[in-house]
């Protein structure tokens, strides 16, 4: 049984086994572990540089922390829950392997901005891979806008069909929605990539140690400046989980649009077999369970950045122990959203849309009526008036069980005698997303440049 704890000389009687259990964070730090030990390597060369230790002691500490970093990944040492945490349990096994000299480690140092840094560390690798996640969702969907190019389906708001719209136009929509929370997930990654090591508890250290050496060792852009503000800052965590939380919400509008699109009642789309799921009672079902459970976790991801927040409300500075409930919201959000951004790419890759059924709902509809009142205008009539003649030509279609199809001339001709034969032509549904003008519109030139763009700058980005 290890000793439990590094703190002993203070204290006559050992931590009740309760206290421990309850206090240890071993079970989910130990995740930590590599960026803990790359963190004491660093720390040590540095305390060796600055002459703090001698050379060879640092050489003794870093090949037993190597060497430590080996036997945690051969199963050999076990970080279970006799220790407090992922740092206590490396430097008492140092001390095992090493004796008194393991002890020099900790010098200029203190577990408060170990563990910011470890944190840091942690949070800027798995930055780069759910960023490189979203990159490979975004591709999927361009791909997804080339190969649908020209299907024109019904568009919505409110959920209420509004007009006719390019499909490809609706998925780039979310290529540039995940490209915002790129960029947020850069930015973030950018403001956390300071070293917070050697701020010590928080006052820092007597020692004389060079912080922008260990900095320039780990890969940092420099070092946090105030030392009260290194261990006690979260920001980081708060930010990468709110960036985090968007990018999950969008994902979630997402699945929720396949939930709908692939009923019976939209008929938009299906996925294939192999990303749904059956009923263990109806056997007719085929269930998008993927999109849901997308659609499910994102509440969690919120659940995440709510606990955050609260836990760092009104918190004193400088470290507190409350801060140690980061690391599960923290590790659930990176683990969330990598698996969502993987599962969605895949049932993204899987499923297919019905161009002829969502054709045949629009021309059994009025999506195109604000191109029939914009014909109007063309002929001189103010929108607002041209407005209310097609609203009524639209009820009278309705009463009649007609479509713009099916009305004829003269009947459209009874509602204004700027109708003539070329109306019908102007409200194809094509047409509509032809006749579109603006920068960013439906208009196929429109959505082809937007495809030329993406292609390139999702080309030449890495990943
Ligand atoms: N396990 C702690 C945490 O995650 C490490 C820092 C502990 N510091 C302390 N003074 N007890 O926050």
């Amino acid at each position: 049984m290890p000793t439990q704890t590094l703190w002993s000389g203070r204290f006559k009687e050992p931590l009740a086994e309760i206290a421990l259990k309850f206090s240890s964070s071993i079970e989910f730090d130990k995740i930590l572990y590599e960026e803990d030990i790359a963190g004491s390597i660093a720390h040590v060369e540095m305390l060796s540089a600055c002459k703090v230790l001698t050379a060879s002691e640092m050489r003794r500490i870093r090949t037993a922390l190597k060497s430590i970093q080996k036997e945690i990944e051969t199963g050999k040492f076990e970080l279970t829950a006799d220790y407090e945490d992922v740092h206590m349990a490396v430097e008492k096994r140092l001390t095992q392997k090493i004796g008194a000299l393991g002890g020099k480690l900790h010098t200029g140092r203190s577990r408060n901005d170990q563990i910011a840094l470890d944190e840091r560390l942690f949070l800027r690798s798995a930055i780069r891979e759910i960023s490189k996640l979203v990159l490979n969702l975004q591709r999927v969907l361009l791909y997804k806008s080339e190969k649908v190019f020209g299907v024109v389906m019904p568009g919505y708001t409110h959920t209420q069909r509004a007009q006719p719209i390019l499909l490809s136009h609706h998925l780039l929509a979310y290529v540039s929605m995940l490209e915002r929370d790129f960029e947020r997930l850069q930015e973030c990654s950018k403001r956390l990539n300071k070293s917070p090591l050697g701020a010590a508890a928080f006052a820092g250290t007597t020692f004389p140690i060079d912080r922008a050496m260990v900095a320039k060792k780990l890969h940092f852009d420099g070092i946090v400046e105030n030392s009260i503000d290194a261990v006690s800052d979260r920001d980081y965590l708060i930010e990468f989980t709110a960036a985090c939380s968007i990018l999950i919400m969008h994902l979630s509008r997402f699945a929720e649009e396949l939930v709908l699109w692939t009923t019976k009642e939209f008929g938009f789309a299906q996925i294939s077999d192999s990303y749904t799921t059956g009923s263990s009672i109806m056997p007719q079902k085929k269930n998008p369970d993927m999109a849901e459970l997308v659609r499910g976790k994102t509440g969690r991801i919120y659940g995440a950045l709510i606990s955050l927040l609260t836990m760092m409300k009104g918190l004193p500075l400088a470290y507190n122990r409350d801060m140690q409930e980061d690391k599960k919201p923290m590790f659930d959000v990176i683990s969330t959203v990598r698996q969502c951004l993987y599962i969605f790419a895949h049932v993204l890759v899987h499923t297919s849309f019905n161009k002829t059924h969502m054709e045949e709902e629009l021309r059994t509809d009025f999506l195109s009526a604000t191109d029939m009142a914009d014909y109007l205008v063309r002929k001189g009539l103010p929108f607002r008036e041209a407005h209310e003649i097609t609203g009524k030509v639209v009820a009278y279609c309705i009463s009649h069980k007609m479509y713009f199809g099916n009305i004829d001339i003269d009947t459209l001709k009874q509602f204004s005698a700027k109708f003539n034969g070329d109306i019908f032509d102007y409200i194809l549904p094509q047409n509509s997303v032809n006749q579109k003008q603006s920068a960013g519109s439906t208009n196929p030139h429109e959505v082809k440049k937007q495809i030329a763009v993406w292609n390139r700058v999702l080309g030449k980005r890495r990943g």
